[in-house]
């Protein structure tokens, strides 16, 4: 009998890859498509991929993989992985099978519909545009979550599809937390009446310069260049095709010394977490971040606990000054406090280290009433703007700087914002446990030496890959659970200092 059950998780495992090489060529066209491609190519390519999805989508939903799904739900004392690897293809299976196949279909061709029609009303800063659309991509998640099934909140079918085992409950309990003490927080930042000037990072910087600071200092964190590559895209963003070919891309901007740079930074936290990922991991499935948010709690961990850090800062801003003379009467005050500066702004993707999270929150609390119908989209524009004025003290002037300016809810992406919330709250609780762990830390890092935290981080999360929800892998490491204190304290810690709040 045993022999029969190892036989069959070895058909398993060779079919599970066959599905992994499908998806590694649509990553490679992918990235071809956003790195390099000639302009006339576009079309061509679009249908390549658009066959090659539909080869992965047969071999997802077969009757084969229900067989093997089925076979293997019914065995008992599976090892921790392969129990995983079922757990996972039964999601993916389900996700799509509990569907009609003709709403299926309907979806996809609404859904490119509608990301043309963002686009087109985020140009022309024109809701209207859009609406049509997303109301009518809003009914299908209605709709949709009927099929799912949920049992408390709507809402929460659609977060567990990014964040395994996350609901509503737990949401509005740590996210709440946060929003009150970042308003608050931002509220003295305001009154002390400190002003941070960073003007020095927005002088004429080169673009072969920036490259060559982002590269040195992705070596120093460890990304391994013969298992990856830099290069530039409209929007940065990483890709991996196993753990051997991890690439991350970029943006310079001329004049803004810290874009480029810790957008490098940020990709390179989510590439190290693919690269450490071990080959055992490799084709089951489960060789990928353990959910979207412990993916960014590994990115917003290098880009801001590590890399907006005085000990960092410590090593390379000599470093910076030897090699931009941009730099030359900039003492180290000025230049760490001009890269913590808080500003609240309009738009998410360009939102400082503290404000950041109120931008997500806002998505948070609008998804979740649009999702149980307490909201329409019609409403949109205007309950937007009463909470950016609400949170942030800022009113968007038009659609585009509000309510248009991320491309999530076109396809229909709801749940995913409250990933990069989430990373921070992790983040945060990784770090405590963290300094634990490494009583010199912060010594290392001073020197230039970023090994100790990347193996801690290797050891602790990205030797797991997907095996562990995030919530027991939380758990593995803190032995606590999720909770919104140690971000908190982190920030209020932070910018007390920067500020000279009392
Ligand atoms: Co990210």
């Amino acid at each position: 009998m045993k022999l029969e059950s190892e036989k069959k998780l070895e058909e398993f495992k060779e079919y599970m890859r066959k599905l992994e090489y499908l998806n590694s060529a649509i990553g490679v066209i992918y990235w071809d498509m956003r790195v390099g491609i000639p302009k006339k190519a576009t079309a061509q390519r679009g249908e390549v991929i658009g066959y090659l999805s539909g080869e992965a989508y047969r071999l997802q939903t077969s009757d084969e993989m229900k067989e093997y799904i089925d076979y293997f739900s019914t065995i008992e004392g599976l090892d921790d992985v392969t129990k995983s690897m079922v757990l996972n293809a039964k999601k993916d299976y389900d996700q799509t099978k509990k569907i009609p196949e003709h709403r299926y279909k309907e979806y996809v061709i609404l859904k490119s519909n509608s990301e043309v029609a963002w686009e087109e009303a985020k140009e022309k800063s024109d809701f209207n545009i859009f609406k049509p659309y997303l109301e009518k991509v809003v009914d299908f998640s209605r709709e949709f979550i009927e099929y799912w099934g949920y049992e408390n909140n709507k809402y929460d079918t659609l977060l567990d599809f990014y964040e395994p085992g996350i609901t509503v409950e737990k949401l509005d309990v740590v996210f709440g937390e946060l929003r009150d003490a970042i308003v608050e927080l931002l509220g003295k930042i305001k009154e002390s009446g400190v002003c941070i000037k960073d003007d020095f990072f927005k002088k004429d910087f080169s673009k072969e310069s920036q490259e060559e600071f982002s590269l040195y200092v992705l070596n120093k964190m460890g990304y391994d260049f013969d298992a990856g590559r830099l290069d530039e895209s409209v929007h940065p963003f990483t890709i991996n095709f196993g753990n051997k070919d991890v690439r991350i891309t970029t943006k310079y901007i001329p004049n803004e010394f810290r874009s480029a740079l810790f957008s490098c930074i940020h990709e390179g936290g989510h590439a190290l977490y693919e690269q450490d990922i071990p080959d055992e991991l490799q084709g089951t499935g489960l060789a990928a971040g353990a959910s979207m948010g412990i993916h960014e709690s590994q990115s917003r961990f290098y880009e801001n606990i590590i890399g907006r850090s005085k000990a960092f800062w410590t090593y390379f801003y000599p470093e910076a000054k030897n090699r931009f003379p941009q730099f030359k009467d900039v003492d180290f005050d000025e230049f760490y406090k001009g890269m913590n500066a808080v500003e609240p702004s309009l738009i998410r993707t360009e939102a400082d280290e503290l404000t950041y999270s109120l931008h997500v929150i806002i998505r948070y609390e609008i998804e979740k009433a649009l999702i149980n119908g307490e909201i329409e989209v019609k409403d949109l524009p205007q309950i937007w703007n009463k909470k950016y004025k609400e949170y942030l003290g800022v009113e968007p002037q038009n659609d585009a700087e509000g309510v248009l300016q991320d491309m999530h809810w076109s396809d229909g992406s709801f749940g995913y914002f409250p990933s990069y919330a989430l990373g921070n709250l992790y983040g945060a609780q990784f770090l405590h446990k963290m300094e634990q762990d490494i009583p010199n830390m912060y010594d290392d890092i001073k020197q230039g030496n970023l090994d100790g935290v990347h193996q801690w981080l290797k050891d602790n999360i990205h030797k797991y890959g997907a095996v562990y929800k995030p919530a027991e892998l939380l758990k593995m490491v803190t032995k606590e659970e999720l909770s919104a204190k140690y971000f908190i304290d982190y920030l209020n810690k932070k910018y007390y200092e920067i500020y000279n709040l009392k």
